[in-house]
Formats: structure tokens, sequence, C-alpha cells
């Protein structure tokens, strides 16, 4: 892949999904600043990043779900590296129960965590890319928007937001050098996620293992993804080989729904 001299934004970089993004864009040469609300956790990965001809990476700790904290990220970003190419938005995660289990801090923070991350670290990072010419703008949305999965249908409310904000923005600025995409993972069982479930009681544990093997059942390759391979299609589209795909939704998903 070819990468001109790079420098990108990983949101919710400090565990999962974007810590291998952040990693394997910094193996390809790329230099980035990880975002994260999780500022120990940060602290724990920032050195495990391998380093780039470029300089240093950069943390940054702050609530992107605020516009607050999404433009203190890209102002950090800006002034550290002078341009900034990539935005990863990747901070999100489920809330995932029984629709009608739902609390009101569970939905609003769904929408906080999912929608308004991507939605503010977007605007915020708009005006600099438009500036530049040139951008690659990759949201994380999911599978799930697409499948139906089940106890998802409020998360896949927030992430189809997501795919729906990056269509408008495709077209909106089709002819600006900056590209909008979505990369839709399917499941993929991450070192956090193993480390979360371990501290569940007996009944829970075994309540979440029969949920994951259902959705497991779902995925025609019958495996849950990997970081890496979730990874390697963000890399794709955030890098500069990409510059004729925009307002896509890549599904990394094991063929659990097809074209
Ligand atoms: N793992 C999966 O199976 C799967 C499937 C489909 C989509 N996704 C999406 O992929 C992305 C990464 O998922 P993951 O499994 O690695 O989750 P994760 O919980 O391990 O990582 C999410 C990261 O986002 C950070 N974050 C959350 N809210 C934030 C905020 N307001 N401000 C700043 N940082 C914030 C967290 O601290 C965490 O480090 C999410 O958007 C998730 O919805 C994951």
């Amino acid at each position: 892949m070819q990468f001109d001299n790079r420098t990108a934004i990983v949101t919710g970089s400090a565990s999962g999904l974007g810590l291998g993004m952040a990693t394997y864009l910094a193996e390809e040469g790329v230099r980035v600043c990880l975002a994260d609300i999780d500022g120990d956790r940060l602290d724990q990965v920032l050195p495990t990043i391998p380093v780039v001809a470029q300089g240093p990476h950069l943390g940054v700790v702050a609530d992107l779900s605020t516009r607050d904290g999404a433009e203190t990220m890209a102002a950090r970003a800006i002034a550290a590296f002078g341009r900034v190419d990539i935005l990863v938005n990747n901070a999100g995660g489920g809330v995932i129960r029984p629709t009608l289990e739902h609390t009101e801090e569970t939905l609003r923070q769904t929408i906080d965590r999912n929608l308004w991350t991507m939605t503010y670290c977007t605007l915020a990072m708009l005006p600099h890319l438009l500036g530049n010419g040139y951008g690659r703008v990759v949201s994380i949305g999911a599978e799930s928007v697409r499948n139906g999965l089940w106890q998802h249908a409020f998360y896949s409310a927030a992430k189809g937001g997501v795919h729906g904000f990056t269509t408008g923005l495709a077209r909106e600025f089709a002819e600006t050098g900056v590209t909008f995409n979505v990369v839709a993972p399917a499941m993929v069982l991450t070192p956090q996620y193993f480390d979360l479930v371990a501290t569940l009681e007996p009944d829970a544990s075994a309540r979440q293992d029969a949920f994951v093997e259902q959705i497991r059942g779902s995925i025609p390759m019958a495996r849950g993804g990997t970081v890496r391979e979730v990874a390697a299609a963000v890399a794709f589209l955030a890098s500069d080989d990409a510059g004729y795909m925009t307002g896509q939704v890549v599904s990394v998903n094991g063929g659990s729904s097809m074209l």
C-alpha cells in the first residue's frame, strides 16, 4: 500500500480494533495520533506502536463524543504533525441488549459513543482536510446494520447513522480530494473482549458464550474476524491507492451478508 509521508488520527485506539489499526498504519510508515477517553490505557499502549521515520506518535486523551473533546484532538494533532491526512473514526462500542431492556442512559450512551464521536471528529477535521485538498476519512460501522443481528437494534441505529453520514459527505465533497468510507466488521473477539468476559459471573458468562455461538452461526466462515483483518481493510481505504473509492461500505464479515 502506498502512503506518501502520511499522518493519521485513529480514535478509540487505546484498545481493541483501534489499537490494531494504529499499529497497522504505523507499520506502513504512517505517523499516528492515538486518541481515546481512557488515559491510563493510552499510556500503556503508546510505546508499543512501531516507530516511524517521520517522528514520534502522539497520544490525546479526550471525550470525543463532545465537540470540545473532538476539537482538542484535532488541534493537538494538527499542531504536532503540521498536517493530518487520515482520520479513522473508530471510537465506539455497543451497548448490546434486547431493545426493551435499554434504559434512557444506555440509549444515550449508544448514540454518544458511536454517532456523536464520529460526527464531532469529522466536523473538527473537515476544514483542515479540505484546506489540504487531500484526505481519507474511514469510519467504523457495523455489519449488523445490514443483517439485523439479535440484540443489536439500537446499536445498528447509531451505526446506521455512521453509514448514512458517510454517503452524504462522500457526495457533498466528492470533488475535493477527501474521501469518506465505512469499514463494517461483523464479529471480532478482541483481547479486551476476553478480559471483560473473564470478569463475568458463571451464569452471565454462559449466556455470553451462547450469544457468541448464535452470532457465529450466522457467519458462513463460522468464525469471528481478527483485528488484523479489519485493520487491513481500514489501511487500504486510508492509503493513497484508494483515491477512487468514496461513499462505500466495505464489509469485513466472513460472508455474513453478501454483495
Ligand atoms: N468488536 C466487534 O465485534 C465490532 C463489530 C462491529 C463494529 N465494531 C466497532 O469497532 C469499533 C472498535 O470496537 P472494539 O471492539 O475494538 O471496542 P473497544 O471497546 O475495545 O474499543 C473502543 C475504544 O473506544 C474508546 N472510546 C469509547 N468511547 C469514547 C469516547 N467518547 N471518546 C474517546 N474514546 C472513546 C474506548 O475507550 C476504547 O478504547 C467500535 O466503533 C465498535 O462499535 C466492533
